[in-house]
C-alpha cells in the first residue's frame, strides 16, 4: 500500500455529530444533523486562530465520496477543489485515493508540493493523503477482507484526526469503489451535461425521454445506502452536480436537467448546480493548484473574471452541501 503521510498541525477533539433522517427530495435539507461539543476537549469554536472557519478538530470527520462509474466526470478535480477549500477555510481535511491505478488525485496533490517547495509558498497547504491499492490475491474472498482491512484502518485513523475525510473513487464498479461509497456521509456525483453520462443513473426512452428505470451506478449507490444503513443506521446524502456545462448546447442543457429533476426524488439524490466547461482545470492540474489558489500575483497563473465565476461555482457547490461543520455558515473562499 502506497502510503504518503504528511504532516498536518492536528486540533483538539471538539465536535461530535448526530446524524438523523434523510430527506431526499431535490434541493431539500438532507440531513438533521445537531453539532454538540466534548466537554472534555472543550468548546467547539467555529472560528480558528488565524479567522477562518473551522471547528478547531473533531472526533469523528464528515466523510465526503466523489463518485461516478465514469471516468473524465469531474471526481479528481472536484475532490482536489473541495479538500483545498476546507482546508483554505481552517478545516483540517486528509484524502483518501481510491483509484491506484490512475492516482490522478495522488498526483495532483504531489505537483501541488512539487509547485509550493518550487516557488517557496508555504501557504499552498497539502492535504494528509492516503492511497489505498487494490489486493490481487486470486482468492475473491482474501483479496476483498484485505482491502477492507486497509481501507478501514486507514479511514478510521483519518476520521479520528479530521473535521473533513474527502474521498476519490476509480470510474469502474469494484469492491474497492463500493466500500468507499458505503461509508460516505456525503456522495458527491459529478457527470457531464450528457445522456451519454446520465444513462449511468437511468434508463431514458429515446423518443420521449421518459424515465424507464434506475440504471447500474443508481443501483449500486442503493446497494452501499443499505450496506450503510445495516452497518450503523446512517444514511447517505447524495447529491448530483453537472459538470462541463457548455454555454452553447442550450437545448441539451435543458433536457439533461428535466430528467434530472424528475429522476431526483425517485432515486433519492439532490442536485447541484455545477460547474461550466473551462480550460483552466487542465492547467491548475499541473501545477497542483485549483481555483481558489489563484490571486493577483504571486503565482504564474493569471487570475481573470472567468477564473473568479468558476470560484464562485466552487463556493456555491460547498455551501448546498450543508456539511455540518459549516454550522450553517456560508464557506468564504
Ligand atoms: N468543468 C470542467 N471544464 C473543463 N475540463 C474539466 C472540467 N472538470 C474536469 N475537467 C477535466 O476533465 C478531465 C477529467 O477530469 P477528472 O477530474 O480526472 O475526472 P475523473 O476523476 O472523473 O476521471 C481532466 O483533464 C480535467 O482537467
Ligand atoms: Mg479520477
Amino acid at each position: 500500500m502506497a502510503d504518503t503521510q504528511k504532516a498536518l498541525g492536528q486540533k483538539a477533539i471538539a465536535i461530535a455529530q448526530v446524524r438523523g433522517p434523510m430527506i431526499s427530495n431535490s434541493g431539500a435539507q438532507a440531513t438533521a444533523q445537531v453539532a454538540v461539543s466534548n466537554p472534555q476537549a472543550g468548546p467547539a469554536g467555529n472560528v480558528a486562530p488565524d479567522g477562518k472557519q473551522g471547528s478547531g478538530g473533531a472526533t469523528s470527520a464528515h466523510v465526503i465520496v466523489l463518485g461516478n462509474e465514469k471516468g473524465g466526470s469531474g471526481k479528481s478535480t472536484m475532490a482536489m477543489h473541495i479538500a483545498v477549500a476546507l482546508m483554505r477555510a481552517g478545516f483540517s481535511v486528509a484524502c483518501i485515493d481510491l483509484d491506484a491505478r490512475q492516482r490522478t488525485l495522488a498526483r495532483y496533490l504531489d505537483n501541488r508540493q512539487a509547485y509550493a517547495a518550487a516557488i517557496e509558498d508555504a501557504s499552498l497547504d497539502v492535504p494528509d493523503l492516503r492511497v489505498i491499492e487494490r489486493c490481487r490475491h486470486g482468492i475473491v474472498e482474501v483479496a476483498e477482507r484485505e482491502e477492507y482491512d486497509r481501507f478501514t484502518a486507514n479511514l478510521t485513523q483519518l476520521k479520528a484526526t479530521n473535521d473533513f475525510v474527502v474521498i476519490d473513487s476509480p470510474g469502474s464498479d469494484s469492491h474497492l469503489s463500493r466500500l468507499g461509497h458505503s461509508y460516505a456521509d456525503i456522495l458527491i456525483t459529478p457527470m457531464n451535461d450528457s445522456f451519454v453520462d446520465l444513462d449511468l443513473l437511468t434508463r431514458v426512452d429515446p423518443g420521449s425521454h421518459e424515465i424507464q428505470g434506475p440504471s447500474l451506478y443508481a443501483e449500486m449507490v442503493w446497494e452501499c445506502r443499505k450496506r450503510r444503513a445495516m452497518r450503523d443506521r446512517g444514511s447517505i446524502d447524495w447529491v448530483v452536480m453537472r459538470n462541463r456545462i457548455s454555454s452553447l448546447d442550450a437545448k441539451n442543457k435543458r433536457r439533461v436537467g428535466e430528467v434530472l429533476n424528475k429522476l431526483a426524488p425517485r432515486i433519492g439524490f439532490r442536485t447541484a448546480v455545477g460547474f461550466g466547461e473551462r480550460v483552466i482545470y487542465r492547467e491548475l492540474f499541473l501545477k497542483g493548484l485549483t481555483l481558489m489558489d489563484l490571486r493577483e500575483n504571486g503565482l504564474d497563473v493569471p487570475l481573470t473574471m472567468s477564473h473568479v465565476a468558476a470560484r464562485q461555482e466552487v463556493r456555491t457547490l460547498i455551501n448546498m452541501l450543508n456539511l455540518p461543520a459549516l454550522k450553517g455558515q456560508e464557506i468564504a473562499l
